[in-house]
């Protein structure tokens, strides 16, 4: 052990002496300026992640899934962008209060993220087995010989064939799959409390997506860790996630236990996205899709943002904003962990 990890371990309580939420965001608000003016890419976004719980944020490209994820990380492009209000708390801790040497500290220990193109993400020119060690040599002090040994060893944690006579490889020797196992080996090399998953199957084909979320779901269970998962895509994390949180024009819409959120949706645009996921026993039938596109995040629509494109949309709708509302069964009790963005959500989740 490094003096670093020694000093670490003074200096911080491990994840078991921590007990609230492992990550709480907080009312965030990240705009950027541009030329249209500023671009209000999240507006007041809050959710907590658990140990060892999978939240996956969903929502369509632009929706603010990426700016969020940026801004817990630490790696939000300032300026153009700016974290005009909220706070993210890590283990009791305000990240957005910390010095930039405090968050490096954090970045890649604790939090760590996976993106979706592994092959912009790793170093053409070096072996992967070089750029695994590194996380030991640099962060735990290993020697070279033990930094390639642990590199090995993540390799085969991640289940790459011959791991061993791989090591020597670059990036571009393996697979789109591959690659992305390496990623989530790096990812997970310095045992992270959390993980950030930025569509990290979205480049692959259909069969190999499945392999690699399976992989990141059984080694998040093992490490328990929590995860944020980050799609596009409803249909990939049904078996994944244990909760999910829809977003639309930078602002959470829906909220609710993976398996209520498929079962009854309770925003209108959370339907959509069911409607919109291919189904086998409908093979041949046109697809549903939800009519329109998201707003120019310079000027969002007044009242719900969805309005222009909701089916259910009414005057009100068009004037006021719809608060996140806890959903509530028949009898009136409160149905734990699920909230929806709109005025209509009874009508939603009944019809
Ligand atoms: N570096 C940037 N510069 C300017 N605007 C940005 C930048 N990154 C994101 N945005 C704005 O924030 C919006 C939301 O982006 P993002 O969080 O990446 O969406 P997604 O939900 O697809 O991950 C974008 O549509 C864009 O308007
Ligand atoms: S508040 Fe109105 S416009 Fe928004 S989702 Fe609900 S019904 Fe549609
Ligand atoms: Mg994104």
């Amino acid at each position: 052990m490094s003096i670093i990890d020694k000093t670490d371990a003074v200096l911080e309580p491990s994840a078991e002496d921590f007990d609230g939420p492992l990550l709480e965001v907080r009312d965030l608000h990240v705009e950027f300026h541009t030329r249209d003016g500023a671009a209000k890419a999240v507006n007041g976004v809050n959710y907590t992640v658990d140990a060892g719980e999978t939240l996956a944020v969903l929502g369509e490209s632009g929706s603010g899934k990426s700016v969020t994820a940026q801004a817990i990380m630490g790696i939000l492009d300032m300026p153009p962008g700016r974290i005009s209000k909220g706070e993210i708390i890590f283990r009791g801790q305000d990240l957005l209060k910390l010095s930039e040497e405090e968050r490096r500290k954090i970045r890649g220990r604790k939090i760590a993220m996976i993106f979706q193109d592994a092959l912009s993400s790793l170093n053409p020119v070096l072996s992967v087995g070089y750029q695994l060690g590194e996380m030991f040599r640099v962060h735990q002090g290993l020697s070279k010989k033990d930094a390639k040994a642990k590199a090995i060893e993540m390799m085969d944690r991640v289940k790459i064939p011959a791991a061993a006579a791989r090591v020597n490889d670059y990036p571009h020797q393996f697979s789109g799959g591959m690659r992305q196992r390496i990623m989530i080996a790096m990812a997970l090399a310095l045992e992270p409390d959390l993980i950030i998953a930025d569509e990290p199957t979205t480049a692959l084909d259909v069969t190999v997506q499945a392999q690699v979320m399976d992989l990141l779901a059984e080694l998040q269970r093992e490490y328990r860790m929590g995860l944020i998962l980050i799609t596009h895509d409803l249909g990939v994390v049904a078996d994944v996630a244990d909760k999910i949180a829809v977003m639309y024009a930078g602002r959470i819409v829906e909220r609710a236990p993976v398996h209520d959120l498929y079962k009854s949706p309770a925003h209108p645009y959370t339907k959509g996205l069911l409607d919109s996921i291919p189904r086998l026993d409908q093979k041949g039938q046109e697809l549903y899709a939800i009519k329109g596109l998201p707003p120019n995040l310079t000027r969002i629509p007044s009242g719900c943002a969805f309005n222009p494109r909701c089916p259910k949309a009414q005057d009100i709708c068009r004037t006021d904003v719809p608060p996140l509302h806890p959903v509530t069964a028949a009898d009136g009790t409160e149905l734990v962990g699920r909230a929806s963005a709109c005025h209509f959500w009874k009508e939603t989740i009944n019809g």
